[in-house]
């Protein structure tokens, strides 16, 4: 009976952490695929999740699954600019997800963005979303914010993926972190790659809601990526 318990923890570890391995950039090449689209920042695992159960019509402004958990209320928002880091970058698709407010990626049937674990285990969970930059470049998401894990000391975090509309492959960048995370030590720190830049969030109270604000440059500290390459 034991050794049950500890094959079904070791499967729930190993959940976590493939399920969070999905923005782990497994080399550094820049490459054209067969379908012409232009690979930069590296592969990376299950990008291909960033299109499950994705809606014909994506607004500028999303409220996550997540936003009527008990919790923090949070709203991510900012402007998306291109290279320049001038000209704001309309269309442009921003991918989510997150853990819960007790740091698990759970899947609910009945939550219809939710997303049921492949035949790895692996899940982004149904506190999930997309947005598309207006004409102005911004985006804004409400959502709550996320527990730590409850296994390792990870930062707090929501993973972000950007699609472009031209032919570049969607790569991810720096989760958006919490500047006052306790597990967002000073190593951390020093290891974040600022891909389209700083993800760390100072947020700011606002009533019942705390805003972080974060721009974007596309391509910013992603290898690869073609030198002006303009967004339409
Ligand atoms: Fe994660």
């Amino acid at each position: 009976m034991k050794q049950l318990t500890q094959i079904g923890l070791m499967l729930v570890l190993s959940n976590f952490m493939t399920s969070c391995n999905g923005q782990t950039n497994k080399g550094n090449q820049s490459q054209k695929s067969n379908d012409k689209s232009v690979l930069v920042g590296g592969n990376f695992e299950n990008s291909e999740f960033t299109y499950y159960g994705i809606p014909k019509h994506i607004s500028s402004i999303d409220t996550s699954p997540g936003w009527n958990l008990k919790g923090d209320k949070i709203l991510l928002t900012g402007v998306v600019y291109q290279q320049d880091g001038k000209t704001p970058a309309p269309n442009v698709l921003l991918y989510y997800y997150q853990t819960n407010t007790e740091g698990r990626y759970v899947h609910k049937p009945e939550e219809k963005r939710s997303m049921p674990p492949n035949n790895l285990g692996q899940t982004h969970g149904y506190i999930r979303g997309w947005v598309k930059t207006d004409a102005e470049g911004k985006y804004a998401i409400y959502t709550v914010k996320p527990g730590s894990y409850p296994i390792h000391a990870e930062p707090a975090h929501i993973h972000v993926t950007v699609k472009e509309p031209n032919e570049i492959k969607e790569y991810y960048i720096d989760d958006f972190v919490f500047e006052d995370d306790k597990l967002l030590t000073a190593t951390k720190r020093q290891r974040l790659e600022n891909r389209c830049g700083s993800g760390i969030l100072n947020l700011v109270p606002n009533g019942d809601l705390q805003i972080g604000e974060r721009n974007l440059i596309l391509g910013l500290n992603v290898s690869g990526y073609p030198k002006k390459q303009g967004v339409n």
